[in-house]
């Protein structure tokens, strides 16, 4: 039977974040992942990164390529009844914003821990977590078709909304909230010039168009759609003039459209838990908590996850003591609970919830209030670069 100090689950940016934190403080952890290398080095996720997570990245050893082609941002334009408001993000907070994808982050991730042969395991099935509510918790696992066992001190479930860490606690010991929202977003890839320098959010009465990027010659942009949408549904030309009919036309008209690299459509849901350790197993980023995309706070809630953690578990090899790992949960959650806020309130204000007259007219006050009010634009600003506490 094989041993390490911490048994991570997943190798998305939370488990191979922390891989790489603990490795530098002289942590053992092995890494156990479903997915193939290729498959979790191609998937196309967020691509905005809070201060905060920058550093962090540079903490972990893995920031070189994030500040070279990293894109900073000073602020971002929301866009209404065809006009903008500009969210002045460094001269509201002092603080800026990083555009760099959540897929570049991964190779660079994955690049860091491949120095250190055996510690991401990929393509494991049939992961069971054993006895985390003792001293002596264990992993077993399917690996290149034989059935193994891993002791460790902590198992980390970093396995996402879909994971088996969650789900290994009995649904009567932990508190679930949730709330699924009526609409989705359609996201498309293509390397065309950007149609701003800064990121757009526009409501319209047709429904929210965002216009991202990646770098100077790849955009990414969204759309809501409906629930029931397929991506076969939607070629390219009726993405192309539906994201043109909802901006503002100053910007419709410039808009460089191409063929897509990847077109796909993602489902929006609010998910906490309480607690987020158990025993001796932590669950961290989306395998504990899920955000609607608006606002970009999903990755940017795992990376502080993982801070706190790590800083726990580097206190626990180094003095013995727990106190802060038994903080875990408690440090996290004030951050979690603070960007589901956040990404809530900024999903209802900028999207097309229903016919309801009486709502559509309350949204459109709101955001009326938000272009004359630097009060208002200054939350905005604050809650979007992210809060400084742990
Ligand atoms: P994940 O990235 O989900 O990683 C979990 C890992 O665990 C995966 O590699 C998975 O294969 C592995 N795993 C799962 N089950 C098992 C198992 N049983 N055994 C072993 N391994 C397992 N956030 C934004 O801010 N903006 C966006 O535009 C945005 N778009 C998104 C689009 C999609 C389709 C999704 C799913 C998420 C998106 N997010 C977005 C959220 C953001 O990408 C996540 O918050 C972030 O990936 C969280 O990282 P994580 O490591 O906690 O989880
Ligand atoms: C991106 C996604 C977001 O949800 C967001 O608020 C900003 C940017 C992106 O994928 O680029």
């Amino acid at each position: 039977m094989r041993s390490t100090q911490v048994a991570i689950v997943g190798a998305g940016p939370s488990g191979l974040l922390l891989a790489q934190l603990l490795s530098r403080n002289g942590i053992d952890a092995i890494v156990l992942e479903r997915r193939s290398r290729d498959y979790v080095q191609a998937r196309i996720r967020a691509g905005l990164l809070e201060w905060t997570t920058v550093e962090l990245l540079q903490e972990a050893g893995v920031a070189e390529r994030v500040m070279r082609d990293g894109l900073v941002h000073d602020g971002f334009d929301v866009a209404f009844a065809n006009g903008c408001h500009r969210i002045d993000l460094k001269g509201l907070t002092g603080r800026s914003v990083l555009v760099y994808g959540q897929t570049e982050l991964q190779k660079d991730l994955v690049q860091a821990r491949a120095s250190d042969p055996g510690a991401v395991l990929w393509e494991v099935a049939d992961v069971v977590l054993h006895d985390w509510d003792t001293r002596a918790p264990r992993v077993s696992y399917t690996h290149a078709g034989a059935r193994h066992e891993l002791r460790c001190d902590y198992i980390a479930g970093c396995d996402g909304y879909h994971g088996v860490s969650r789900a290994a606690v009995p649904p009567q010991q932990r508190l679930q909230f949730e709330r699924v929202y009526p609409f989705g977003w359609l996201g498309l890839l293509a390397d065309v010039p950007p149609l701003h320098e800064e990121l757009v959010y526009a409501h319209h009465e047709r429904g929210f168009a965002l216009c991202s990027m990646r770098s100077r010659g790849r955009s990414r942009y969204y759309v809501q759609c409906s629930l029931g949408d397929k991506v076969q549904q939607w070629s390219d030309s009726r993405f192309w003039d539906e994201l043109a009919a909802r901006l503002p036309e100053r910007y419709a008209g410039r808009l460089v459209t191409g063929p897509s690299l990847e077109k796909s459509i993602a489902p929006l849901r609010s998910l906490v838990t309480e607690p987020m350790q158990f025993g001796r197993l932590f669950l961290v980023g989306d395998a504990a908590h899920i955000v609607p995309p608006t606002g970009a706070k999903g990755l940017n809630l795992a990376a502080a996850d993982v801070r706190v953690l790590a800083r726990g578990l580097v206190e626990f090899y180094r003095t013995g003591s727990t106190t802060l790992v038994d903080e875990y949960s408690h440090r996290a959650l004030r951050r979690v609970w603070q960007a589901t806020r956040f990404s809530w309130w900024f999903t209802t204000l900028l999207h097309r919830f229903s016919a309801d007259p009486f709502a559509q007219r309350l949204q459109s006050a709101e955001l009326e209030y938000l272009a004359r009010s630097s009060a208002a634009s200054r939350t905005v600003a604050e809650n979007y670069v992210g809060p400084s506490f742990d």
